[in-house]
């Protein structure tokens, strides 16, 4: 049975361009619960251990430069299949491939710089959660 959590992050870019305020009301309208939430900045060694599943692949190095460069958001949201639900919702993650009207369609400008992260998996959901909060920090 699918989890009912999922992990997301309002990438640098996109908090620095303070689309946050406007990123969390289309996630709450959809009927996402916020379970957790934080304002952080991750260094370079913890950007790329989050993102370790994709060591070796030729944009690895950048995306943990960019992810580590200024604050990001980090949040655990709760919605029936939420991981699917979610991935669904924000949209393609080429933002230019992204359905319109999408959260990556609106405010991603790149590949790279797609505004949010959504995870990919029940099993990762709870791994990418578990980077930022402890269960006593879960509501
Ligand atoms: P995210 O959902 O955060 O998960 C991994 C990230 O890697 C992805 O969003 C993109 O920002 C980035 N990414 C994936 N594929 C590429 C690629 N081919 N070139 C550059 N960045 C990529």
């Amino acid at each position: 049975m699918a989890s009912n959590r999922t992990f997301t992050m309002i990438k640098p870019t996109a908090f620095k361009k303070n689309y946050t305020g406007a990123i969390l009301k289309m996630i709450i309208e959809e009927g996402f619960q916020i379970r957790a939430m934080k304002l952080t900045r991750l260094t370079n060694e913890q950007a790329g251990a989050f993102y370790a599943v994709h060591k070796g692949k030729p944009f690895y190095e950048s995306l943990v430069e960019f992810m580590s460069s200024g604050p990001i958001v980090a949040i655990i949201l709760e919605k029936e299949n939420a991981v699917e639900a979610f991935r669904n919702f924000i949209g393609a993650t080429n933002p230019e491939q992204a359905a319109d009207g999408t959260i990556r369609k609106l405010y991603g400008t790149s590949l790279q710089q797609n505004a949010v992260h959504g995870s990919d998996s029940d099993e990762n959901a709870e791994i990418e959660s578990g980077f930022f909060f402890s269960k006593m920090e879960r509501y």
